[in-house]
């Protein structure tokens, strides 16, 4: 590519990325209005006709479809507006995978930290954004603990992420094999139920916070009932339950420090008999780091607000943990989807 046209894709990219937070902030809201949905369900609908449905002022209205139409989500096409594929298929979806509750969690709980970066990085600590949590602990996930409906609020908000990442993993032949599964930081529960539903002769134990295990609990399918089991207690201060023959850390691993998941590891290998596996399978920057769109916006977060410190490892790092907690054989599968990858260590 030559140097004007790699000038004018970044430059287009800046564009997109400057503008970003108000046009992110147009999408949620249309979604909220009932906009993209309408449209959805009435392909080459007029304005007046969205303007009866939506109830707001046309001037407001105007300035929304304009918006929108600048994603390119929507296009206005003789006369009328028609969603986009991608409009169709990701955001007005009824699937689980769609991104709606994902977009709605991060207006609800990511972007509000994010005037806060300066301050988290320079200081190193993430209290500032914190600060929005009343109550003890230094993450999110212990000042959630203090109320339900945001444990359940935050949940619902990550669970559809969690859909859409949980193929590569069930895809997995390695972890197919494990017949007792813990499920560290195993959270509501989605991957445990897909794992079960997918590996019929399975069982899935969910090490969570006592808040998160009674939310995960409450939302068990009667189906998957005895074969998802919750083992509440905290992952740092508590030992791992021994009794399984595979240990999965799904995106909780990421949410620390090197040191942090040093201690968690080695619980984990303690805990293995020879021959158990330990899974690691989280967002990865690549080891260049440099690039990862979805990396870049999940280690900002962890750090402003989240734990105050983790990140979108490359696979490396976590490759050289497990091989100082003592595994063998450790080994990555990468190019996974939505920048992931799954790293294995066997306790030999
Ligand atoms: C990013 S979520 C990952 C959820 C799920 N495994 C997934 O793949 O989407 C991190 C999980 O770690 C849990 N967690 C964080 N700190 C914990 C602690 N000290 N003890 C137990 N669980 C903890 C949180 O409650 C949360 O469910």
């Amino acid at each position: 590519m030559g140097d004007s046209q790699e000038f004018d894709r970044v430059y287009e990219r800046f564009q997109l990325i400057v503008n970003g937070p108000a046009l992110f902030n147009a999408v949620v809201t249309a979604l909220e209005l009932d906009v993209l949905p309408f449209v959805s369900r009435h392909p080459g609908a007029t304005f007046e006709e969205l303007r009866d449905h939506v109830g707001i002022e046309p001037h407001k209205l105007r300035v929304l479809m304009l918006a929108l139409c600048a994603t390119e989500l929507v296009e206005r096409r003789d006369g009328g507006y028609v969603n986009s594929r991608v409009a169709e298929e990701h955001l007005v979806t009824d699937s689980p995978e769609g991104w709606r509750d994902t977009l709605l969690g991060w207006r609800k709980f990511q972007y509000p930290a994010f005037p806060h970066l300066t301050d988290a990085l320079r200081t190193g600590k993430n209290e500032a954004a914190l600060a929005s949590y009343p109550g003890p602990g230094n993450t999110l996930y212990d000042r959630l603990a203090n109320d339900p409906e945001l444990v359940a609020s935050y949940h619902d908000s990550i669970g559809p992420f969690t859909h859409l990442f949980a193929h590569a993993l069930l895809d997995n032949a390695e972890i197919a094999e494990v017949g007792r599964l813990l499920d560290v930081g195993g959270g509501d529960g989605t991957t445990a139920i897909k794992f079960v539903r997918r590996h019929t002769h399975a069982t899935v134990t969910i090490f969570d916070m006592p808040s998160v295990c009674r939310h995960a609990e409450s939302g068990l399918p009667d189906d998957v009932k005895g074969r998802v089991l919750t083992y509440p207690g905290d992952i740092f201060e508590d030992d791992f339950p021994g009794g399984f023959d595979g240990i999965l850390f799904s995106h909780s691993m990421e949410v620390f420090s090197p040191e942090h998941n040093g201690r968690l590891l080695a619980k984990a290998y303690e805990a293995l008999p020879p021959g158990g596996k330990i899974f690691l399978y989280n967002m990865c920057a690549p080891d260049d780091e440099n690039s990862g769109l979805l990396s870049a916006r999940l280690s900002l977060f962890l750090n402003v607000l989240a734990s105050g410190e983790g990140m979108a490892y490359p696979p490396k790092d976590y490759e050289r943990w497990l091989t100082e907690a003592g595994c063998d054989s450790v080994r990555s599968y990468t190019g996974l989807p939505y920048e992931h990858a799954l790293v294995v260590g066997v306790k030999g």
